[in-house]
């Protein structure tokens, strides 16, 4: 019997497999942060191919938290009934629908929007020069998270993740190389952990108690004197209490040498997992079932994240199935091709 086609229940969601489609930005939205029949239809066929948890990619909490002009957002009404057609149409194909709430921090290259980081540091030469947030400024980027967790409730999400990982505004704050603040938000690993700490307290206020709340983290910066996994470790052991799984990433601070192989990031999963005791998502070049599956049984990670792969093929999941000696129910409309 298949672990990872095995469903798994977290806090009061239930999932039908231990497959989750990683969050992708689809730079498709207009240029109000609306989504369209593009974001529909890519992630209702997902659900239709069976995935467990589909997480939304990074939908910004307020407008100068974008990466482009065509990045989804979630910082208005407007949006959330939008959000609401693309969450009943997965949730009515068998998936449970995730939203990830980013800030782009730095990383924002939306002409217009004010570019804001902890620290003036540039993430590259060919970024903007960031203006340094004041205390104010961090308090209503917080309300923000807040906010746009309460509106993804409205719109029916079942689980929240909170991006703080890949060089955006709350893996700014966490890390040593992007952060020289000398107030409460910079220094010490406390001090640095306060943005993300409080951020999920805010979340915590209207996301209910029931449904679970995981955050995505990079769990190397691979740059001397940044994130290491010893680093993360102490994050997650500060944050744990009121999170329900972390989604283990890496890189996306700086520029970097990364030794890419696949599953190259399960190693930082299985970590966190076993040293932080909680639940952990593995996620980077998985694309054999075989080796989903060794994650899981193997409690490396608790769930799998598929992204490219799953663009390439939407029904990986069906198909997967055999190879597992797994027998799963393909929509009736395509039970002939099964
Ligand atoms: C087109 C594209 C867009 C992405 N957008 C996001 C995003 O919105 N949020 C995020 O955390 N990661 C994002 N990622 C990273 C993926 O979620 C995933 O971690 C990465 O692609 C590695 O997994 P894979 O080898 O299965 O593709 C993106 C990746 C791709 C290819």
């Amino acid at each position: 019997m298949s672990l990872l086609y095995t469903p798994i229940k977290i806090k009061d969601v239930l999932m039908r497999n231990r497959v989750m489609m990683s969050p992708m930005c689809m730079y498709s939205a207009s240029a109000d942060g609306m989504p369209n029949d593009w974001h529909l239809v890519h992630y209702a066929t997902r659900a239709v191919g069976g995935v467990g948890l589909i997480m939304q990619e990074a939908t910004a909490v307020e407008s100068r938290g974008r990466i482009t002009d065509r990045d989804l957002g979630i910082w208005n009404d407007e949006q959330v009934q939008e959000l609401k057609k693309i969450v009943s149409l997965c949730k009515g194909h068998g998936a449970a629908m995730g939203i990830q709430l980013a800030h782009a921090g730095r990383k924002c290259e939306v002409a217009t929007e004010d570019v804001v980081a902890p620290s003036p540091i540039k993430a590259g030469e060919n970024y903007k020069m960031p203006r340094e947030l004041s205390v104010d400024d961090i308090r209503c980027i917080v309300t923000s998270f807040g906010m746009a967790a309460k509106r993804a409730d409205e719109a029916g999400y079942d689980i929240v993740e909170i991006h703080a990982a890949h060089g955006y505004l709350i893996h700014e704050f966490l890390s040593p190389l992007s952060n020289k603040r000398t107030d409460q938000y910079g220094g010490s690993l406390e001090n640095r952990v306060r943005f993300l700490n409080e951020i999920i307290d805010e979340v915590r206020k209207y996301w209910p108690d029931n449904k679970p709340l995981f955050v995505r983290v990079s769990a190397d910066d691979y740059i001397p004197g940044g994130i290491n996994i010893d680093m993360m470790v102490d994050i997650v052991n500060q944050i744990k209490d009121r999170v329900d799984a972390i989604d283990v990433s890496s890189g996306g601070l700086l520029s970097a040498h990364i030794d890419v192989y696949p599953g190259y990031q399960i190693k930082y999963a299985q970590e966190i997992k076993s040293r932080c005791n909680i639940k952990t998502v593995a996620v980077g070049l998985i694309t054999a079932p075989e080796m989903a599956e060794e994650i899981v049984s193997n409690e490396r990670a608790d769930m799998v994240a598929l992204g490219r792969e799953l663009l390439r093929n939407p029904y990986w999941v069906l198909q997967s199935a055999g190879r597992l000696h797994t027998d799963v129910s393909w929509p009736v409309q395509y039970e002939r091709a099964k």
